[in-house]
Order: C-alpha cells, then structure tokens, then sequence
C-alpha cells in the first residue's frame, strides 16, 4: 500500500537503470476491446496503476471473468450481462468513456455516468457521440447520466473528425470492427496507443488497414477471437524520467522505452544538450553539464511533442539558463504545476491561456507542494530533484493513476525519494 505523499531530498545527480511499465493508454483501450472478443484474452505487461485496477474492477462489474497471473492478465468476455456500468465504478475515470464503443458494440446499450471534465479541461465527449450516432447509435442524456442504445447494430459509416481525438478514434474503431459495413475515420488520431489498440483488434480477427495513419478503413468482421497480446511500453512514462535526468543531471539507461515512438521528445533533450542513444531494447540518456533553453516548443498531435510531457519538459526547462516559452496546444488548462512552482522559487510566469515563460537557472527551494493531477503531480517529484533540500509532494493518489512506482523507479536511478 503507498502512503499518499512523497518525500523528495534533492541534489543528487541520477544514475542507474529502471525498466518503463506498460502503456497506460494502450491497456486501456485494448482492455475495453476484450468486451468484443470471443473466448480468452491473455494481455501481457499491463501496468500495475490505479486507472488499470479501475477498468478491471468495470469489466468485473458487468460479467468478465478476469484472471490475474503474474505479469499477465487473462480476461474472458463471453458472459456478458448488460451494459449498464455502476455509477461508482466509473466515478472519476475519464479513461471508462472507451467503454462506450465496446459495450454498444457487445450489448446494444449503454448506462454510465457522463464521464466529467478535469483539471485539465473540460474534456467534452461531443466528437464520440456525434461519431457513434452517425454509425446508429442514439444518445440520451440526463441527470449526469449517458444513456445510449443501437437498435439495429452499429454500421460501418463515413467519419470525418473536425479536430483530432485519441478517445473519440478509439470508440470509433470499437463501434466499426463489427459492424455490418465498411467504416472509414478520417483525421484518425495518429497516437501509438491508438496503433496498439488496432494491432490487438487485427490480431483477434479485425480487419483494419490505414494502422498508424490519419485515415483508417475498417471492414465489420463476423466475430473477433481472444488472443494474446503485450502492451507496449510507455512512451510518457520513459519521457518522464528522460526529463528526471535533464533536470537532476546524471545519466540512465531507461529498459525497454519505445524510442521510436517519442522521436519529438528526444529532439527536444538534445536541443537542450542531452546525449540521446536509442536502441530495440530501450534508451540511454546523458544530461550535459549545462542544459540549454529551448527557445520555444509547442504541444501537439503525434507526432509531434506530446502534451502528456508537457509538465515534465517544464520542469526541466526551470534548469536551463535562459528563457522557454512553453504552448500547450491540446488542453485549456494543463498549466497547474506553475503555483507551486512559484512557491520553490521559479522565474515562471503564465502570459495567456496556451503559453507559459519560464526563465531558467535558478535553484529552486524545497517546498510542501500538492499534486493535483496525473502528469503534474509526477513533474513536482522532477522538481524536487533539483533542490539542494526536501521537497514533499501531497496527492500522490493522482500519480498512481499512471505510474506504478515512480519512487522506486527514481531510487533505482538513484533518487532519494521516500513515502511517507
Ligand atoms: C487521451 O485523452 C489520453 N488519455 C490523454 O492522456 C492524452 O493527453 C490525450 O489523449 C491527448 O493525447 C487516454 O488515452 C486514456 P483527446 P483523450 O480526445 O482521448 C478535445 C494522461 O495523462 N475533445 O485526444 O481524452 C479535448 O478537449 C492523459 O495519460 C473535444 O473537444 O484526448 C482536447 O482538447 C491526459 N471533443 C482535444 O480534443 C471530444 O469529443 C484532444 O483530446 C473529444 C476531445
């Protein structure tokens, strides 16, 4: 059981190895996508997070016989029984509205709470249901509740996203991998989970072609059948400790990071002077004497800077002398690490809704500071790092949705890093 604070002691350089966890945002879509399989499903290297426990906890809730091995996990959708998801299940896991493909798909309804914004966004849902209703779906919402039927079965359908989405594109291969029809999803979201979910769906019988590209046509198949399937590692995860590097100074070897899923995030560390060596088995990382600022970088679709590593890059930037304009392009409100920033004594300042100015080479000061989201709260543990004293980060809950151990990880980089 982790405590819900961590204790960072900083000024120490890192140096060592650690092994990146399984995608996050693979495990969870390919775990919704079980719903829609025959048979077995053996899904291998799913990370031990709290936002996986969660979608396990939904498919128990609704019928899946699911099974925990090791370092695997066998889930069995074949008895079903509705698709109404229990309000608690899904309270505040945004990750459930996945969950809305699939489960039309298998059971032609669907009852769940309507999945809140954040606070990062508002992170409405209009694109998947506009998508979903195009391919027969009908929506009805009230009281903070989503209720959808597809009386006659999805059918395949002509989807042209206006703006690019990861969770709509998802729910939209869901709906169509068994529907009656050819389905073709322009603007498709480019993201390597999206390309695992498809793999994984190929895999079990899907016919999908376009994998990887903006534009996906995919035939209905009669039936799908479990396979057996290895989350890829996480590509935010692994970013997160390059950043841990560049911003503590040090090196590692980080096992198993996809480095050719985060090439904008390695040209990034060697524009702020970081040896970058890439490998099939995972990266080594080498942050130089004095990193450099980036002048300006910009968040966007894959491929290009991930906003997932937007926090983190900051951070980082707070060790480089000189100035960083940051856009955040994705989401309106991912700013939130720049108060308790402030408070450790960061030159940063907030110039509009999308961009922030951070004028490195200062030593921050420990603070006690509180994690109020996933990919913040793991950014205020990278800055921590770079004090000369303690820094303790509150709402460690909020980490442990993405990552398994980042404190263990870290200490086997040589972090001083204890729960308390
Ligand atoms: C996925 O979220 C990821 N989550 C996010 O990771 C990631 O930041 C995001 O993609 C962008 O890469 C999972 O995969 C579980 P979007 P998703 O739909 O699918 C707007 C993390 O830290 N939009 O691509 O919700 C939306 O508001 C998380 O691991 C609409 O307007 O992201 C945003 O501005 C955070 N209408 C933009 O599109 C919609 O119907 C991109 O969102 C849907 C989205």
């Amino acid at each position: 059981m982790q405590m819900d604070s961590v204790c960072v002691h900083g000024g120490v350089c890192l140096q060592g190895k650690v092994r990146i966890q399984g995608s996050k945002n693979a495990s969870l879509p390919i775990l919704a996508a079980t719903l829609l399989t025959k048979g077995e499903n053996v899904v291998y290297n799913c990370p031990k997070i709290t936002d996986v426990f969660q979608m396990k906890q939904l498919l128990r809730s609704i019928g899946c016989k699911i099974r925990e091995r090791c370092d695997c996990v066998s889930v069995n959708a074949d008895q079903i029984r509705s698709g109404k998801l229990p309000a608690e299940a899904v309270q505040g896991m945004r990750s459930s509205v996945c969950m809305l493909g699939a489960l039309l798909a298998r059971c032609g309804e669907v009852t769940m709470e309507y999945p809140g914004g954040c606070v990062i966004g508002a992170r409405p849902i209009d694109l998947h249901l506009k998508a979903l209703e195009k391919m027969g779906a009908i929506f009805h919402i009230e009281n903070g509740m989503i209720h959808g039927i597809v009386p006659e079965g999805f059918c395949g359908a002509e989807v042209c996203f206006p703006k690019v989405s990861v969770g709509a594109t998802e729910n939209v291969i869901l709906a169509a991998v068994l529907a009656k029809g050819r389905t073709r999803i322009i603007h498709a979201a480019k993201e390597p989970e999206v390309v695992a979910l498809c793999e994984y769906l190929v895999k079990c019988g899907a016919d999908i072609k376009g994998i990887g590209s903006d534009c996906l046509i995919i035939n209905g198949a009669g039936q799908l059948c479990g396979c057996c399937m290895k989350i890829p590692a996480d590509r935010i995860v692994a970013g997160t400790y390059l950043f841990a590097v560049l911003a503590a100074g040090g090196n590692a070897w980080l096992e198993e990071a996809p480095c050719n899923e985060m090439q904008a995030v390695l040209q990034v560390a060697e524009r702020m002077g970081a040896l970058c060596q890439e490998s099939p088995m995972g990266l080594y990382v080498q942050a130089p004497e004095e990193l450099q600022p980036i002048a300006c970088l910009r968040t966007g679709e894959y491929p290009d800077f991930p906003t997932d590593l937007q926090s983190a890059v900051t951070v980082a930037a707070l060790r480089a002398k000189g100035e960083t304009v940051i856009e955040e392009t994705i989401f309106e409100n991912r700013f939130h690490i720049v108060e308790p920033l402030k408070t450790m004594g960061a030159d940063i300042y907030v110039l509009d809704e999308r961009r922030i100015l951070i004028k490195g080479g200062k030593l921050l000061r420990g603070r006690n500071v509180e994690a109020k989201e996933l990919r913040g709260g793991a950014a205020m543990i990278l800055a921590g790092l770079m004090t000369n004293d303690v820094t303790c980060i509150s709402g460690c809950k909020y980490i442990l949705r993405g990552y398994e151990n980042i404190g263990k990880d870290l200490r086997e980089l040589g972090a001083r890093v204890v729960s308390v």
